[in-house]
């Protein structure tokens, strides 16, 4: 007998990148930051008492929230701390989109919004991005034909590192009637000459969400942290109806605030991403391997029509090194790999030299 809920007897769940209890492993499976956070990361830890857990934490993190706002320039009632990006995905959903209505993806997207959205019991509609992964031109008009409660776009796009200018997004957001998430988990990536800062759109477009993260640009993953930026007419029903009572750890937010008030060393980070993103690029291309441009920190890579992503994968893992396949339509000949330090690099390098000439 089964006490499942209808919905959750039939879906499958989220099955994530592999986590080797090894640290030998050269891990370019799951996109984090090759690099550790800040020393202001370390100092922070090293300054929490035990004592201090006695106690629940900030129930709403009202010192992140201040310091996320003056990150970005907003106040600190458009900021929603959560326990990482995928918190903030669950919650938008449980707080805007009723059992049975509609939410709008692209195809290939974060494999995680199909499992949500099966949890919630809702209708998830996946539209194809064409075969470049650009966006198709009628998906404006899709979204307001569908009638869709929300619509989640990951941008810049994974798997394949695209990205769109913020005057789209714009576009999109003026036109859909439904909850527009912008999930920003690779923004800090993004080279700054692009014009991509969604987050002055928030004042004048109540309708949009946008996810952060400090899993990857702030390299915590482990932590657990991340946050929304929207208009008070998202953030407050979440802020004080849905979310957990203390849905952020005392020790994940003390940290969090240091992580974020370290702009500097992050900003340094983020650059010697891109570099190295560069660089790999580059010499994944003159191995045949072809990828298109990606402004996150990770390559989607498209193997040669004689080898098999598969088996390259496998033969990767048999030298320590982790990158990710997919197994679903459209992805199954591509592989795709985190941007690792420059020693990490040079070491997938030379071992997809050896695998694709063997
Ligand atoms: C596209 C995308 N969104 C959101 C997340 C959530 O990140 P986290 O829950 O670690 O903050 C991830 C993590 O891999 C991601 O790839």
């Amino acid at each position: 007998m089964s006490f499942e809920r209808k919905n959750i007897a039939n879906m499958q769940g989220y099955v994530p990148g592999e986590q080797p209890k090894a640290h030998t492993v050269i891990k370019l499976n799951t996109n984090e930051n090759p690099y550790p956070a800040s020393p202001a990361v370390a100092d922070a830890l090293a300054k929490i008492r035990v004592e201090d857990l006695r106690r629940y934490p900030q129930a709403i993190a009202e010192d992140f929230r201040q310091i996320a706002a003056d990150v970005h320039g907003v106040d600190a009632e458009n900021i929603i701390p959560t326990n990482g990006g995928d918190e903030l995905l669950r919650l938008a959903l449980t707080t805007f989109v009723e059992v049975g209505d509609k939410i709008i993806v692209t195809q290939p997207t974060y494999s995680l919004y199909p499992v949500l959205a099966e949890v919630q019991n809702c209708i998830l509609e996946e539209i194809p991005l064409r075969d470049d992964w650009s966006i198709p031109a009628d998906f404006a008009e899709s979204l307001i034909q569908s009638r869709a409660k929300m619509c989640i776009l990951v941008n810049p796009h994974a798997p394949t590192g695209c990205l769109l200018p913020s005057a789209y997004i714009e576009k999109l957001a003026k036109s859909f009637e439904g909850v527009l998430v912008i999930d920003e988990a690779y923004v800090d990536f993004v080279d700054p000459k692009e014009s991509y800062n969604c987050v002055p759109l928030i004042d004048s477009h109540e309708n949009i969400l946008i996810l952060r993260t400090l899993s990857k640009g702030y390299a915590l993953a482990g932590l657990r942290f991340g946050y929304g930026i929207s208009n008070k007419s998202l953030a407050n029903p979440i802020m004080f109806k849905t979310r957990d009572s203390y849905n952020t750890d005392h020790v994940s937010q003390i940290l969090a605030c240091a992580a974020l008030q370290a702009q500097d060393h992050a900003q340094a980070n983020w650059e010697k991403i891109r570099n190295s993103r560069s660089d790999l690029i580059t010499a994944l291309n003159e191995l045949g391997l072809v990828t298109g441009a990606s402004q996150t920190n990770f390559v989607l890579v498209q193997v040669p029509a004689n080898h098999s992503a598969i088996n390259i994968s496998q033969a990767l893992k048999d030298q320590n090194i982790l990158v990710r396949h997919f197994r679903q339509p459209r992805l199954e000949d591509k592989l795709r790999i985190s941007i690792g330090t420059e020693k990490e690099n040079r070491a997938l390098l030379s071992a997809l030299r050896g695998v694709l000439q063997g």
